[in-house]
């Protein structure tokens, strides 16, 4: 819980708002802080965030997208969004071979460090050879992706173990390149707490501070080649987070997530709510549909929408800090709140 909430005096609004369940209503979503949007399933979040809000700012800066959902006008400080992002839950990447390391370019950092060792260098083993997105070092029977999948016919796909590599991923002769005895495959296999400490032991400090956006969004869990494909939608929309908290260039942002937390463990909502912070430090905004009370009672501003789903919804039922929305009556997300303050 915040000691004290971030101010605010610069705003984003959206008047006359009518897609869908809204009822004209006027909404203003504050810069620079964490605005959580609340309200019962079908009272208007989406509707009113993505379909209105994101294709409005996206349109503002000259962006293609899709057609905003009906309102009157964008007010307010416009210009002081340079950039917008919907960081939703589709996988990262299409490819199996991409995997949250490539993402956050950690490993194009790690196939360096490889062709710099003594028997890299000896046998002409350049970085591209510690790819598995080029031919050159990886397994060219299953093309770096460590299984086949072979198509059968009137049942699922087998994906079978590739038999050239045993699932390793790369030629024998690439594998035999250790750093600290170590190959890329072994490095492949470890989480990314554990690579995390083993960069660290070995004074890797470039790799070490890539991956670290993935383990402060609370995926230190998964292991550095895990193919995007598998990870679950939650864990994808972290990697995106994390790919954003790494960046070093900023320009003013406003971010949007829809329900972030999905899937999340209460430790892990510390995390995440941690990495919330850096970019709000960063100078960015956030636009976040939560249901979550553990995420809505830290935020600097909520629009709690209702009363209801469909017809009877689609209005602005309170707006301002938790302490706040408690005071309201009407409304369910205050009821959930008042526990969690007092
Ligand atoms: N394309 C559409 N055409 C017609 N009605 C729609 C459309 N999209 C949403 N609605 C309706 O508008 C209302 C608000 O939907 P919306 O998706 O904005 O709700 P939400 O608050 O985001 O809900 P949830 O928490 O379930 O995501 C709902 O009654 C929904 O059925
Ligand atoms: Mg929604
Ligand atoms: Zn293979």
């Amino acid at each position: 819980m915040p000691e004290t909430r971030r101010r605010w005096n610069r705003y984003i609004e959206i008047r006359g708002a009518r897609a869908n369940n809204l009822k004209g209503i006027d909404v203003r979503f504050p810069l620079n802080v964490m605005t959580c949007v609340t309200g019962v399933s079908g009272s208007g979040k989406s509707s009113l965030v993505r379909d209105i809000l994101f294709n409005a700012i996206k349109r503002n800066l000259d962006e293609v997208g899709d057609r905003p959902g009906e309102f009157a006008s964008l007010e307010g400080d416009t210009n002081a969004i340079q950039a917008i992002e919907f960081v939703d839950q589709n996988p990262i990447g299409k490819s199996s071979r991409s995997n949250p390391v490539t993402y956050v370019k950690a490993w194009d950092e790690i196939r360096k460090l490889f062709a710099q060792q003594a028997l890299a260098q000896q046998m002409g083993f350049t970085a591209a050879y510690f790819s598995f997105n080029a031919s050159g070092g990886r397994c060219e029977e299953c093309n770096g992706e460590g299984t086949v999948t072979v198509e059968m016919q009137f049942m699922a796909d087998l994906v079978l173990e590739c038999e050239s590599c045993h699932g390793k991923r790369f030629k024998q002769e690439v594998l035999e390149v250790r750093f600290h005895e170590k190959n890329v495959y072994d490095i492949l296999d470890m989480t990314i707490n554990q690579a995390i400490e083993f960069f660290t032991e070995w004074k890797e400090k470039k790799i070490v501070r890539l991956l670290k956006p993935l383990q402060d969004v609370g995926l230190g869990y998964i292991k550095l080649g895990q193919s995007s494909s598998t990870l679950s939608g939650g864990e994808n929309q972290r990697v995106k987070l994390a790919y954003y908290l790494g960046m070093d260039k900023h320009v003013p942002t406003m971010f949007i997530f829809d329900e972030p937390t999905t899937g999340l463990h209460f430790h892990d909502i510390k995390k995440l709510l941690a990495a919330f912070d850096a970019l709000l430090m960063k100078g960015h905004t956030l636009i976040i549909i939560e249901h979550n009370p553990d995420v809505i009672k830290c935020a600097d501003h909520i629009l709690d929408m209702g009363p209801e789903g469909g017809e009877e919804g689609g209005y602005l039922i309170a707006f301002g800090t938790p302490e706040e929305i408690v005071q309201c009556k009407q409304s369910y997300t205050g009821h959930f709140l008042k526990e969690k303050l007092s």
